[in-house]
């Protein structure tokens, strides 16, 4: 593969402030193609703000958001996933009385035939059960029963369906809030595989974890926030372990 010469997304100098909290103070970052990102920091750093900004969840107070190299307003999630962005948000926005199936196609689904405008076509449920049941069966989760809503299911199991709605539609940036924080060891390690296989496509994943040891394995690079600001910005390995981890916590490790 030849070296991307550009940032897939480039954040230039980013507030964010919920009233008095300053939750994104002049953060700037890069996010390759086919790089995991490791965004780091305590609770409260403000990753998620900062991945909600990228979705179009949130607009930021100030700074800019490049894609490819230019200017882009993310107004919504629609927006956001419509630039090819996919996101697995920290709490979980699945419909809780819609089946996995129908939460991977909630707004996208697949209609039939072609040739005839959208609202008078007829929805592809097969199609669409089938994909999504391929899918959830690679990460070998078990689901009590495949149609069910998801209401019904435990965090772990909603999680993995996130996760893999996320697979499917990835296409240029992968966001994942912490996307293993409910899992068990083994479906851990399945999102894990997919995390490389979305990297292994040219995507580029920007990763929220807690666990140290993911990141070691995973991230090709890590930034780390600390009370809304960047204050590292570096390759995780073995050797710089301990200093991301007083990065994060600000020396008192
Ligand atoms: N919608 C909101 N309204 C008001 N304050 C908010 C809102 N969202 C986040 N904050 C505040 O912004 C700061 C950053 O929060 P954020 O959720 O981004 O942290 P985080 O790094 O994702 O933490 P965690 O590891 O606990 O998920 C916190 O002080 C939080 O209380
Ligand atoms: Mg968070």
């Amino acid at each position: 593969m030849t070296e991307p010469s550009q940032p897939v997304l480039s954040i230039r100098h980013a507030h964010k402030r919920f009233g008095a909290i300053h939750a994104l103070q002049d953060v700037s970052l890069d996010a390759w193609p086919g790089e995991v990102l490791a965004l780091l920091g305590d609770n409260g750093a403000g990753k998620s703000t900062l991945v909600k900004c990228i979705s179009g969840l949130h607009a930021l107070d100030e700074g800019e958001i490049h894609l490819h190299g230019r200017p882009v307003t993310l107004a919504s999630p629609t927006a956001a996933r419509a630039a090819g962005i996919e996101t697995v948000y920290q709490d979980l926005a699945l419909f809780d009385n819609l089946s996995p199936a129908q939460n991977f196609y909630a707004g996208r689904e697949l209609s039939y035939p072609a040739w005839l405008p959208r609202p008078l076509r007829f929805l592809d449920k097969a199609a669409m059960r089938k994909t999504a049941a391929e899918v959830i069966d690679r990460l070998q989760v078990r689901l009590p029963h495949p149609d069910a809503p998801v209401a019904m299911m435990s965090g772990g199991q909603r999680q993995a369906i996130a996760v893999a709605r996320a697979t499917v539609f990835a296409r240029n940036i992968v966001l994942l809030d912490e996307p293993t924080a409910a899992l068990g060891l083994r479906e851990a390690r399945k999102v894990l595989e997919l995390i490389a296989r979305l990297r292994a496509e040219g995507n580029a994943v920007i990763l929220i974890t807690h666990n140290m040891d993911h990141v070691t394995e995973l991230a090709d690079r890590a930034v780390v926030l600390r009370q809304g600001r960047k204050v590292g910005d570096l390759k995780p390995d073995q050797s710089s372990r301990q200093d991301l981890v007083s990065l994060i916590v600000g020396g008192e490790a």
